[in-house]
């Protein structure tokens, strides 16, 4: 079994250059479905997450060709419609791909999606979207089976902006008669992207970023080549390591633009950061203050997928911080690990207390997620002596060379096989 070994206490300084953000390529791979033709994406990341989906594409009948740092998809001879358990397990993805593969087939069979362990993570918004769209569909023993013969636009109001659910209805409307409208999607920058994706191929969809997202469906897809945006979470990450052990890095191909509720929590006395063309620069004392308080929020507010990583820093920080997840109800299971190294963090439902302490220490913990994993290193980053972080393969579903990266800049980390 692998684990990252690492030794706290170094600055970082140097130059990361952002990969492809692994939430855009997703749900992009998935938008591919619904192209008869070739499909090349570039700056292909190497996140485990994007096999997953790739595997999920090659089992409908597309050839992959991975070269020069991009991936060639031909789509051209879809055969299958179903995603089996195995595959649809692995990631949370498989379920939006249900909307694409209804798009081309008409007809689909999925198996329940996996994901991050970071709540029940329901689909019954996917499945009230589709539904809006005519979509006959059977919800049993762990498959949806869905007959869209009749599939027509209609119109779908998400009680929640559900990112998966805003994506999935988007890829279902494409190629439907008539005109689909959104009401109350999701804003995420990756929406945006996926809506661009699609509108080069061929697709007439406007809106995403805002309240209502009208999608108006075309005869086919074609031929497309695309650059999905930087990953603003890794970046997030970036920012956040750099302000727990102090230096300065660079961060090439980074949009601060898609960060602004988490640099608006930044202690402006601890961190300077600024952006120069397409790079952000961060320059950082470390000893960050304690954050009255930070309540994850659908975009543009606090994104849920930096929760665990500001948390690891505000457990050194003086005083007391207090963070609200409001998304997902189980997303502080790698709190126990972070106690494991001396954090004083209390949790009561959707809130986590935190008391900053002096400094943590090193110790063995074990990444209970992606971005729990991910929080769990940065912690290790700062911590007196040695930390082992167990169940890499969490952290290297959503991170490429995260350990070498760090080690790039000055971290003491590697990894070892036990
Ligand atoms: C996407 O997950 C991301 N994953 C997650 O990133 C991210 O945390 C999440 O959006 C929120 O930003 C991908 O894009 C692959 P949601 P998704 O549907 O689509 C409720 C990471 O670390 N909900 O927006 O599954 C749900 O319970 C991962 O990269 C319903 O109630 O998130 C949750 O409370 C983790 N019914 C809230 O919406 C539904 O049908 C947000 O979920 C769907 C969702």
């Amino acid at each position: 079994m692998e684990k990252l070994h690492i030794k706290g206490g170094n600055k970082l300084y140097g130059t990361v250059k952002i990969g492809c953000a692994k939430n855009a390529y997703l749900p992009i791979l998935a938008g591919a479905i619904l192209c008869e033709g070739k499909v090349k994406l570039n700056n292909y990341p190497f996140y485990k997450d994007i096999l997953n989906m790739t595997n999920i594409l090659e089992n409908l009948g597309a050839e992959k060709t991975l070269n020069d740092g991009c991936i060639e998809l031909d789509m051209t001879n879809l055969t299958n419609y179903e995603i089996p358990s195995n595959l649809s397990m692995l990631t949370r993805s498989s379920i939006f791909s249900l909307g694409a593969i209804l798009g081309r087939f008409k007809k689909a069979k999925v198996a329940y999606p996996g994901g991050c362990d970071i709540g029940t993570r329901p689909i019954d918004l996917h499945l009230k979207g589709l539904r809006a769209l005519n979509v006959k569909l059977i919800d049993k023993r762990g498959y949806i089976t869905c007959d869209g013969s009749n599939m027509k636009g209609g119109i779908v109001h998400l009680d929640f902006p559900s990112v998966g659910a805003t994506e999935n209805i988007m890829m279902a409307g494409v190629l439907t008669k008539g005109e689909t409208k959104i009401i109350n999607g999701a804003k995420e920058p990756e929406i945006e992207d996926l809506q661009n994706f699609l509108n080069k191929a061929g697709a007439k969809i406007k809106g995403a970023g805002t309240n209502i997202i009208t999608i108006k469906g075309v005869e086919k897809l074609n031929s497309v080549e695309y650059t999905p945006i930087s990953d603003r979470i890794i970046t997030g990450t970036y920012i956040i390591a750099c302000g727990i052990c102090g230096g300065e890095i660079i961060l090439e191909n980074a949009n601060l633009n898609h960060l602004e509720a988490l640099t608006d929590k930044l202690d402006k006395n601890c961190y300077k950061i600024w952006s120069k063309n397409n790079s952000i620069i961060i320059n950082s004392k470390g000893k960050h203050n304690a954050i009255t308080k930070i309540e994850t929020m659908p975009y543009p507010g606090f994104p849920t997928d930096l929760q665990p990583q500001i948390v690891a820093m505000l457990s050194t920080c003086k005083g007391t911080s207090v963070v609200v997840e409001n998304l997902f109800e189980t997303r502080y299971k790698y709190t126990n690990e972070l106690i494991k190294m001396g954090a004083d963090i209390i949790i009561k439902e959707r809130n986590a207390i935190i008391k900053g302490v002096e400094n943590l220490y090193g110790a063995e913990v074990y990444a209970t997620d992606l971005r729990g994993g991910a929080g769990l290193v940065l912690a290790g980053l700062m911590a007196d002596g040695y930390t082992t972080v167990g169940n890499v393969s969490q952290i290297e579903r959503g991170y490429e060379n995260f350990e070498q990266t760090l080690a790039d800049l000055g971290a003491d980390i590697k990894k070892i096989s036990v």
